[in-house]
């Protein structure tokens, strides 16, 4: 199993590229399900999720081609499976994203139920029940879901919480609906809005994509398109953090400003100067950062998906932070693997006291979750002496190249 070794204590320095955004890439792809026409998408991040999405959609007959400079095309005409098998699904929960686009296309789908993943519960009740609305009859049976339908009627669904993928298999599916969908309660996550305008570039008739309302008119076939995915910008964050937290000074190229308010706001609060383009930031840290307080929830709030990161760096900063967590109920794995590189963490139910200490101390460490893996290669980065990151795997799920990256930064990172 691979591992990353790194020797903090270099203040990161240079320009990196960033790459297509994973949770856009996901369900963007999916998309191609709805359309027998050929779908050409640019600025796909090499992932694995993405390659364990690409394979699941092969095997439901979809030709996927690598084309010259590195667009990927899908065609879907063929589509004659609309089966998502567990042993693809449990590696990865978007895989749900199939469901809607499955069920519109085909009339059909037997999903695997996700299951439980190390940050919770996280269940798809909500994507069940906007589909039910819209005229699906669906049996939850042997860890499967049955989904069958004529043709999807226009409904109104409102969430009982905001759901990031549960919108998006309910206005993928509302597309090829009869009629007017409404989803309201809406998730108005910048990757929603990329969905939404690809959707509309296959032909799809969305209005109120970025709000919590969405209206979605039903057309009878959708096209295919070309599409390029929006920038990470979990990725730009967490090369952020990474730059603040070693004293740096970045500058982070092909990103997107504009969706990263919230995290740009807690960085400059944490006394870092940052400058802003439309498709570039820099970042020059201070000497030593100072402790910021979050609250992650839906956006335009601060992301749950930065939270990891975000502790990372307020282990090393000058005074008392506090981290509540609003959307998954276990999500700070991270913590006790903090803790063994030297952090003053305390937990009380949902919220983290980061008292920040003078430095951390490399050790080996376990990667445990996505975003958790992200915030023990920043912190890391701040440790005196070598830290070893082991499973890396779940980093491979959302980080393009991060070894290779954070090299030419000029950090001391090698994979094992
Ligand atoms: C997406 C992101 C993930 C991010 C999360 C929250 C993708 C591929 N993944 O995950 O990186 O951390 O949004 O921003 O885009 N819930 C239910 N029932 C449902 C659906 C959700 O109870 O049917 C709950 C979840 O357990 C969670 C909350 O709602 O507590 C939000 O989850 P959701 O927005 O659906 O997360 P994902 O879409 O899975």
């Amino acid at each position: 199993m691979d591992k990353l070794a790194i020797e903090g204590g270099v203040p990161l320095a240079g320009e990196i590229v960033i790459s297509g955004a994973k949770n856009a890439a996901l369900p963007i792809l999916c998309a191609a399900l709805l359309t027998s026409g050929t779908m050409t998408f640019s600025n796909l991040p090499h992932l694995r999720d993405v390659a364990t999405l690409l394979k699941l959609l092969a095997q439901m007959g979809v030709r996927v081609t690598q084309e010259p400079d590195a667009v990927m095309s899908l065609d879907a005409s063929g589509l004659d499976n609309p089966c998502a098998p567990y042993d693809l699904v449990k590696t990865m929960r978007a895989s749900i994203l199939v469901l809607g686009p499955l069920l519109a296309r085909c009339g059909e789908a037997r999903v695997s139920l996700p299951g439980g993943c190390a940050i919770g519960a996280r269940p798809v009740d909500q994507h069940i029940k906007g589909l039910q609305a819209m005229g699906a009859e669906i049996q939850v049976e042997q860890g499967y879901i049955h989904a069958r339908a004529g043709r999807l009627r226009g409904a109104r669904v409102c969430t009982d919480m905001v759901t990031v993928t549960g919108t998006e298999n309910l206005m993928m599916a509302a597309s090829l609906a009869e009629g007017e969908t409404i989803i309201e309660n809406a998730a108005r996550e910048p990757e929603v809005v990329d969905l939404a305008n690809c959707l509309a570039r296959m032909g799809a008739r969305i209005l109120g994509a970025g709000t919590d309302v969405i209206r979605v008119h039903g057309v009878e076939r959708l096209i295919g398109a070309a599409y390029a995915v929006m920038p990470d910008r979990i990725e730009t964050g967490t090369y952020l953090c990474a730059a603040a937290v070693t004293g740096g000074r970045v500058r982070l190229v092909n990103t997107a400003a504009a969706t990263l308010d919230s995290v740009i706001d807690k960085l400059m609060e944490a006394g870092c100067d940052i400058q802003l383009a439309p498709e570039a930031i820099c970042l020059q840290a201070p000497a030593r950062l100072k402790s910021v307080s979050l609250r992650t929830a839906p956006y335009p709030a601060f992301p749950t998906d930065m939270q990891a990161q975000f502790m990372a760096i307020n282990c090393v900063a000058d005074g008392v932070a506090s981290i509540r967590e609003t959307i998954f109920e276990n999500r700070f794995m991270h913590v006790a693997e903090l803790q063994r590189l030297g952090a003053d963490i305390q937990i009380e139910g949902n919220n983290a006291i980061v008292r920040g200490v003078a430095s951390l101390q490399g050790a080996n460490v376990m990667a445990t979750d996505l975003r958790a893996s992200a915030s023990l290669a920043v912190a890391a980065l701040a440790a005196r002496g070598e830290t070893l990151i082991d499973r890396i795997y779940h980093l491979d799920r959302g980080y393009e190249d991060m070894a290779e990256k954070l090299s030419r930064l000029g950090a001391k990172v090698r994979r094992i």
